[in-house]
């Protein structure tokens, strides 16, 4: 891009990619950062400790679906990237309502801002692997063009938004990049999710709840090389680009917690299989072809050497995930997974 970007709104900073993609921006760049964050139970403002005392760092609380906030921010942005979501599957599944009104309402007003934004480069939208569907085994991974069939309310409302994005730049121009990424872990990652969710438990020997028989296939990524990405996107992506990001790594949810508890020292009996999730998308794989080609971008972390760096943070940071543990979302786990 020849346009300098000086200014960027980071939504949803304070979440687990977000805040991975902030950190990296100010040790790596020199862009002011004001991120735009509703502190749900996902947005820990912990998570960015470090960066307060940074002048390029500003934390705004509030949330994307407010337009008058939403215009005060974006008419001074050089580029959005745009993180804010619901994002997880199980808890959509349990109520829809809060899905549409971030994932697609919030997008379509930061979207509407941005039309009115005049300095406005770039608008990244950082969408899923999951709005393109399900695949089989020895199915083809994903490409960009293929077509769209969410199957939960959290992936609906995710295509609903890269739809909208799409009908804003074919309508009026506005720069929009899409991008689709794959299953991420690493650092500052909410303990719902499979990843830190198997390490907490194995930790202190609790079952481990694996849904279904474990078959299913997810394509796992380090959150440093997604951050990589979306940076390359917003940086060297075309308007009107979709990319895909992958880890190139397809991995059964057995052989991920089957790795945690051998990392760990953890016997196998820890594995329970439960209920499985209501529509559980069998396999996931991002062809990442092009991402390679037009951004030069590609993962440099194989699952051994980020799974292995994941532990020892989680290790390391006992008491950023206990905090949550004690937190409002003691009742959430406790409801799913009995009493910890
Ligand atoms: P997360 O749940 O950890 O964080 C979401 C953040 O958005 C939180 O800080 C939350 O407070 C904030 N937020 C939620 N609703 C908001 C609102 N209405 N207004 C302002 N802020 C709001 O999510 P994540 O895992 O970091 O995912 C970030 C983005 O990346 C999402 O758009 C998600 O769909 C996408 N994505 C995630 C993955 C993954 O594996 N986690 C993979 C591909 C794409
Ligand atoms: O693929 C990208 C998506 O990855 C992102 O768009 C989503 O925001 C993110 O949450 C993630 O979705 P998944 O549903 O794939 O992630 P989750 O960690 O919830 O589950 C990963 C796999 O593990 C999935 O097959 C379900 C399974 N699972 C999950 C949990 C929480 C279990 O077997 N047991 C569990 O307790």
């Amino acid at each position: 891009m020849k346009e300098r970007i000086e200014t960027i709104v980071v939504t949803g900073g304070c979440g687990f990619i977000g805040s991975n993609f902030i950190h990296m921006c100010l040790r790596e760049r020199d862009y002011e950062i004001i991120n735009l964050d509703a502190l749900t139970y996902a947005g820990n403002p912990e998570n960015l400790k470090e960066c307060e005392s940074d002048s390029r760092y500003t934390f705004v609380k509030g949330r994307i679906e407010n337009a008058d906030l939403v215009n005060s921010l974006l008419k001074d942005a050089d580029a959005v990237v745009h993180f804010a979501a619901e994002s997880h599957v199980d808890r959509s599944i349990e109520e829809q309502q809060p899905f549409v009104v971030t994932n697609v309402l919030g997008t379509q007003v930061l979207l509407s801002s941005a039309l009115h934004s005049p300095r406005l480069k770039r608008f990244v939208h950082v969408s899923t692997d999951e709005v393109y569907g399900s695949l089989r085994p020895g199915e083809p991974a994903f490409k960009e063009g293929d077509h769209l069939r969410p199957n939960s309310p959290y992936s609906a409302s995710k295509a609903s938004s890269d739809l909208l994005c799409r009908a804003f730049f074919k309508t009026y121009g506005l720069p929009v990049v899409i991008t689709r990424c794959s299953n991420n872990y690493g650092p500052y990652q909410f303990p719902e999710k499979l990843i830190p969710l198997m390490f907490i438990n194995a930790l202190s020997e609790r079952p481990l709840p694996v849904y279904g028989d474990g078959t299913n296939v997810r394509d796992w990524i380090y959150v440093e090389d997604h951050c990589t990405g979306v940076l390359a996107a917003l940086e060297k992506g075309a308007p009107g680009e979709i990319y895909n990001f992958g880890g190139e790594c397809e991995l059964s949810n057995l052989e991920v917690v089957k790795t945690i508890l051998e990392l760990l020292d953890k016997p196998e009996d820890l594995i329970t299989f439960v209920k499985d999730r209501p529509g559980h998308d069998f396999r996931y794989a991002m062809d990442i072809t092009k991402a390679k080609n037009e951004l030069q971008w590609q993962p440099e972390w194989d699952f051994k050497k980020g799974i292995a760096a994941t532990i020892e943070w989680y290790q390391a940071n006992r008491e950023w995930w206990e905090r949550i543990l004690s937190g409002d979302y003691r009742n959430y786990y406790q409801r799913r997974y009995g009493t910890l």
